[in-house]
């Protein structure tokens, strides 16, 4: 069965097109490479001994996604593609409601054209906006609080839609929450352009010498320890769980929402205990101020996806920071060839 992946060669999809491929599947990746690299697909390829077949095109522009259905037999995809900066988003929310909203429906009419009705989308937690009721359950209200997580929610309200025209259709909305760590082979990973605005890469590149030190936003929250609470998930358990919404959707018809996290929450300073234990580096932090927008505790309720999709993570907080710390050592400097050369002089 061959399965498309849009922005397959980015940080989720490098890792599902590694499941897919070690399940069986076919799989053609469309990416415009603009937050990846095409070596991250080589590498890809290096893992897993298959080659790729893959497009750089942009998912907005109709007629090549047309000719990509037309030239492959696709009987599902799989939407990571879009845009994923909270930050930036707010600074550009125009970009972002046209790529991540223009090129879901352009994908999505492509699909109804190609009688290609099976879809897993990429929502996230930020759906929920700053709610400080955990567990989060799929059935939480929907109040995200900035352009990112509105494009989000804007998208799975027109794939309800869709599936309320058409009773053929059959869609997983993913919402995964906080996703860190790398394949355990240290090949792929997360390669944020520029200084990273999440925890886990920027506590690796602190860890590597890229960064000097970390501030922790808040330390006077209502938690375990002030600093905020998260729930982290390693990429390959999450990798996992699309093999298993795929499954899913083929067998049956509808639309359903999944929460994809670990059910655990843990703080800052703990993921700074556990990335310290696992590397043996000292991890230089000061307390900063709280950052806009973010929420004292967000952790899932992940009953819905292991009832339904048999599916729950497997990995704990130290494999995340392992694995993130293997990726980070082994690149320092992500998948720029030329930056590694500087690095190593
Ligand atoms: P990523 O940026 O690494 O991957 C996205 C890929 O899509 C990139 O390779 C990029 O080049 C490609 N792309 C972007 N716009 C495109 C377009 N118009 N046409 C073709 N390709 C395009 O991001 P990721 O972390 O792998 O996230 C994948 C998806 O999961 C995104 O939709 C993101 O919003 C969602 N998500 C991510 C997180 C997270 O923390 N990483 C959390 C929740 C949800
Ligand atoms: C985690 C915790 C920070 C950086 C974001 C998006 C969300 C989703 C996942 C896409 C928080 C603290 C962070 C730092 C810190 N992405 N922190 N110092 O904000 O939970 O979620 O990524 O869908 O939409 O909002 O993740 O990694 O930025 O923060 O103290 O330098 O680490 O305050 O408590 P977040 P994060």
């Amino acid at each position: 069965m061959t399965i498309l992946v849009t922005g397959g060669a980015g940080y989720i999809g490098t890792h599902t097109c590694i499941e897919l491929i070690k399940a069986g599947y076919d799989i053609v990746v469309v990416d415009n490479f603009s937050n990846s690299k095409p070596e991250a697909l080589e590498r890809v390829c290096e893992i897993t001994g298959h080659n790729i077949i893959s497009y750089k095109t942009d998912i907005q522009n109709k007629q090549e996604l047309e000719k990509i259905f037309s030239q492959h037999n696709i009987e599902a995809v799989i939407h990571f593609a879009g845009l994923k900066a909270v930050g930036e988003s707010v600074q550009l929310p125009l970009t972002y409601y046209q790529t991540n909203i223009m090129s879901t429906l352009t994908l999505c009419e492509v699909m109804k054209k190609y009688d290609v009705k099976n879809l897993v989308f990429s929502s996230s937690a930020t759906v929920y906006g700053a709610t400080d009721q955990v567990p989060i359950l799929e059935e939480s209200p929907l109040n995200p609080v900035n352009p990112y997580g509105r494009t989000k929610h804007m998208i799975e309200e027109v794939l309800r839609d869709l599936v309320k025209s058409d009773n053929n259709w059959s869609i997983a909305l993913l919402r995964y929450f906080n996703p860190v760590g790398a394949h355990e082979s240290g090949e792929i990973g997360e390669d944020p352009t520029g200084i990273p605005n999440n925890l886990m890469p920027y506590i690796s590149q602190v860890a590597v010498g890229k960064l000097e030190s970390l501030q922790v936003f808040g330390a006077d929250y209502k938690t375990v320890d002030g600093t905020g609470v998260r729930d982290y998930i390693h990429v390959v358990d999450l990798a996992q769980g699309h093999i298993k919404a795929l499954e899913k959707i083929i067998d049956t018809n509808g639309i359903e929402a999944y929460n994809l996290g670990t059910g655990n929450g843990y703080s800052v300073l703990q993921v700074i205990s556990a990335f310290e234990k696992v590397s043996g580096i000292k991890i230089p932090y000061s307390i900063g101020e709280r950052r806009p927008g973010d929420a004292a505790l967000c952790y899932a309720d992940v009953s819905k996806a292991k009832e339904d999709l048999k599916w729950g993570a497997r990995k704990g907080i130290e494999d995340m920071c392992q694995d993130s710390w293997r990726w980070q050592r082994k690149y320092p400097n992500g998948y720029s060839q030329k930056s590694i050369k500087i690095y190593s002089n």
